[in-house]
């Protein structure tokens, strides 16, 4: 499966920003909480973004931890790297590819996260399996990703917005058919958790800004839906129109984030 993945620093940014300005919950509390991290482990997070849950696992075990974050952006990294002169630049961070190969040491890791991103592996009996190879007897893969039920306003203010299908999301569609089950296959033990976190707008403004910069970081799946920058802010205003209807009718909107967090040990 080829996954054109376009992150920008920016699009990220701004989820991140609405999700804890917005949300009633705290998604890096719930993920220590269910890790239970350990002082003195190794840690690598795979497609750390600009390393918000590396600078996570570091808090969490007061620096007593040794961490490698890895992604394919050399621009997210550019910030995961500037943020980490705030550390003394204590964890490492380095690119790496899905689809290649893992150029790290084998037999390693005591824990290897991957937080809303492995679903963007070509190939994820490939990309576990190099997980699992890195990792220690006994050792901890945890991932992330959205639940089928996640977010559920906002697929069905576009739906009605735009009177088409929501085009299938690698994240959600892939949990459910290939990961979980290819975790299962490869790994001793594995469990599940839920995280459910509703984000509540009482205005469209911040919706739409979390709208935005996700359609536009996904672009290249919602392609049924527009190509142009042009169609792109036709689709927006129509959105916007939708979600107003919506808060006129309901008083807030409130988009409540679904999401699965995945835990198998080698
Ligand atoms: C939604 S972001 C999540 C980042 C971070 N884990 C977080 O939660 O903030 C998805 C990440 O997957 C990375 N990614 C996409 N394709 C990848 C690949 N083939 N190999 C490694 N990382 C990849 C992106 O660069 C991006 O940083």
């Amino acid at each position: 499966m080829k996954i054109d993945f376009q992150e920008t620093t920016d699009d990220l940014a701004k989820r991140i920003n609405i999700h804890s300005q917005f949300g009633s919950r705290d998604i890096d509390a719930w993920m220590l909480e269910i890790l239970d991290l350990q002082p003195g482990i190794k840690i690598m997070d795979a497609g750390c973004g600009s390393g918000k849950q590396c600078f996570s696992f570091y808090h969490y075990l007061n620096g007593n931890v040794q961490i490698t974050g890895t992604d394919v952006s050399e621009s997210l990294l550019d910030e995961a790297r500037a943020k980490n002169q705030e550390i003394d630049n204590a964890i490492e961070f380095k690119f790496l590819d899905f689809n290649l190969p893992f150029d790290l040491p084998e037999n390693y890791y005591d824990l290897i996260s991957a937080c809303f991103t492995i679903y963007y592996a070509q190939d994820i009996p490939f990309t576990l399996a190099e997980m699992h190879r890195l990792l220690v007897p006994g050792g901890r893969l945890f991932t992330t990703g959205p639940m089928p039920s996640n977010k559920q306003l906002f697929y069905d203010i576009i739906k009605e917005a735009t009177g088409k299908p929501i085009p299938p999301m690698p994240g959600s569609s892939r949990y459910a058919s290939q990961i979980y089950g290819t975790m299962q296959d490869l790994f001793s033990k594995t469990e599940q958790h839920i995280f459910q976190n509703p984000l509540t707008f009482g205005s469209v403004e911040p919706f739409m800004v979390y709208t935005r910069a996700s359609m536009s970081e996904d672009r290249k799946l919602w392609n049924s839906l527009f190509q142009t920058h042009e169609e792109f802010e036709e689709v927006m205003t129509a959105i916007e129109k939708t979600a107003q209807k919506y808060l006129e009718r309901d008083g807030s909107l409130v988009m409540t984030k679904v999401v699965g967090g995945f835990i198998a040990t080698k």
